[in-house]
């Protein structure tokens, strides 16, 4: 049997549209990484909010149950913690 590969996904960095090839494997942040693309990061487990930025579209989704996101964000769904979350379509995210 032959596995398929992740789909991958295109994110763009808003204002400056630099990009980056996002795979539905890869954080966000690892994949920025691998562009050349250094986020702001520390903790890398989704709790320290270093990285947080707006999520302006996409949508990603969480390995982990709960990262560190207020419910509140979270409903609302508008801003993303690139170190533990996963693209599950094309992304446009603050700068
Ligand atoms: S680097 Fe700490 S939450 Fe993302």
């Amino acid at each position: 049997m032959t596995m398929a590969a992740p789909a991958t996904y295109q994110a763009v960095l808003q204002p400056s549209g630099r990009s980056f090839s996002a795979s539905a494997n890869r954080t966000l942040l690892a994949a920025a990484a691998e562009a050349g693309i250094v986020l702001a990061s520390s903790c890398r487990n989704g709790t320290c909010r270093t990285c947080l930025r707006a999520l302006h579209a996409g949508s990603v989704h969480y390995a982990i149950p709960w990262p560190g996101l207020l419910p509140e964000e979270r409903s609302a769904g508008n801003v993303v913690l690139p170190c533990v979350a996963y693209p599950c379509s094309d992304v446009v995210l603050g700068d």
